[in-house]
């Protein structure tokens, strides 16, 4: 049991409440956050004159090769420390002595550990936008090569109209785009720094706060101390962001549990992202697919649980605040690994095109342009509709589709069917016709991919810029 704060105390701390406290088995996750906030405290502490150069060069020569031993797994972190701020301070004290002592000069674990969560969930935004943008290409690639790929489109899980695999893709191009688009926004707003808040109320030290922010490539300090140490709003936007991304992810994930089942087969998943059954020998399943939409519900829990936390604490800093941690690290974690694995999966993964076009042919897709085709010679829409479905009826029964009818067979239902007929109902004109933006014909689909080409073309995000 290693604490910084014995001074005051005359007993020692009960062990399960020295456990209780204690977070290191979790917060080590950020050490090397930890070190690098302490350099740019250090060397901020030297530019204000409040450490010498010495002290100042020792420290940080100290700190570097703290964060290059554990680095290489010569240093263990011990959880024989309360947290990770102990920790490296307590190795420096080991080893430099007094000057050591000097490196926590107006600075509070309060403001060190805003610090430290800031600077790990920003790294975070970036690597979930990095790994989004992949899969934007991954999804890209997909829409580049069906603009053809006729499939039926879906409402209440009932086959509505014909589309195109690209079309259906594109629905979730739209929704990664705008997932990242929020981390971009987040980024924004939380990238300001903590450090210098002290414990809530600043400190008589005179700190160049806006001279660490940039330090640590921060926009600025941030405006108000109480603030500063007990703001935890970025990470409930982020975490907010992740259960949306999770949430799309999930939708897909039922989708392709749903075309890879033995009902559909519009997918075939590679052999490397599906597993097999103990007992029954035929059995490929879309493990993957299915964990990604389980694992969804942690994340949400993770949301919940820091906005339940956040909700009672008075300003400004209070304990209860260490539990933004543990299950945002899982949640992140959990993210990332999913983005990851779903495009590995999407990626390899087969589109039996043949199965996607016959299932189109069979659901009377066509069923709407067929009475398009009857208000375009005349026929007021409402009773075209109801023309069209005693058509459906009829093939029902017959177990044919429209297209099988004889023209003789139509015209007895309805007289103003012609001849052409056939080709305005045919899948590729169903398809081809609907050309609004956004629609699923082939020069609508041709324009947004160049968009969305252009637009991945822009490496990422530029995070940097205000
Ligand atoms: N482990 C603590 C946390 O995660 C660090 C801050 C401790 N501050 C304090 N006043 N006890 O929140």
């Amino acid at each position: 049991m290693a604490q910084l704060w014995g001074g005051r105390f005359t007993k020692e701390t009960d062990k399960l409440v020295y456990n209780f406290n204690a977070s290191i088995a979790f917060d080590q996750k950020f050490y090397r956050e930890d070190i690098e906030g302490s350099m740019a405290h250090v060397t901020m502490l030297a530019k204000q004159g409040i450490l010498t150069e010495q002290e100042k060069d020792a420290i940080l020569l100290c700190l570097k090769d703290i964060l290059a031993e554990v680095e290489s797994g010569a240093l263990e972190i011990s959880d024989a420390y309360e947290d990770i701020h102990s920790f490296v301070e307590a190795t420096l004290i080991d080893r430099l002595g007094d000057v050591g002592k000097k490196l926590h000069t107006g600075r509070s674990r309060n403001d060190q550990v805003a610090l430290d969560m800031r600077l790990y969930t920003r790294k975070e935004v970036v690597e979930t936008d990095r790994l989004l943008r992949e899969l934007l290409q991954t999804i890209l690639n997909i829409m580049k090569d069906n603009l053809d790929t006729i499939m039926p489109g879906f409402t209440h899980l009932q086959k509505a109209q014909p589309i195109t695999l690209a079309h259906h893709m594109g629905a979730y191009f739209e929704m990664f785009k705008r997932d990242r688009l929020r981390l971009y926004d987040i980024y924004q707003r939380m990238n300001f720094c903590p450090l210098g808040s002290g414990a809530l109320a600043g400190t008589t030290y005179p700190l160049d706060r806006a001279y660490t922010a940039e330090l640590l490539d921060f926009y600025g300090p941030t405006q108000n101390s109480m603030d500063g140490v007990s703001d935890r709003d970025y990470l409930i936007e982020f975490l907010s962001a992740c259960a949306t991304i999770m949430m799309h992810l999930s939708r897909f994930s039922e989708e392709i549990i749903i075309w890879n089942s033995n009902e559909y087969q519009f997918v075939e998943i590679d052999d490397a992202y599906s597993t097999g059954s103990s007992i029954m020998p035929q059995k490929k399943n879309p493990d993957i697919a299915e964990l990604v939409r389980g694992k969804t519900g942690r994340v949400y829990g993770a949301l919940f649980s820091l906005l339940t936390t956040m909700k009672g604490i008075p300003l400004a800093y209070n304990k209860d605040m260490q539990e933004d941690k543990e299950l945002s690290f899982d949640a992140m974690d959990t993210v990332k690994g999913c983005i990851a694995l779903f495009r590995g999966m999407l990626s390899t993964m087969r589109f039996r095109r043949e199965r996607m076009r016959a299932s189109a042919n069979g659901g009377f897709t066509n069923a709407t342009d067929a009475a398009d085709y009857l208000v375009k010679h005349g026929v007021p829409f409402r009773d075209a509709h109801s023309i069209v479905g005693r058509i459906v009826l009829y093939c029902i029964d017959k177990k044919i589709a429209i297209d099988d009818m004889s023209l003789a067979e139509l015209k007895e239902i309805c007289p103003a069917f012609e001849e052409d007929i056939y080709d305005a109902i045919s899948m590729e004109t169903c398809v081809d016709k609907r050309l609004t933006v956004g629609a699923p014909g082939r020069e609508a689909m041709e324009k947004v991919i160049e968009t969305e080409e252009m637009y991945l073309a822009k490496v990422w995000l530029d995070f940097g810029e205000q």
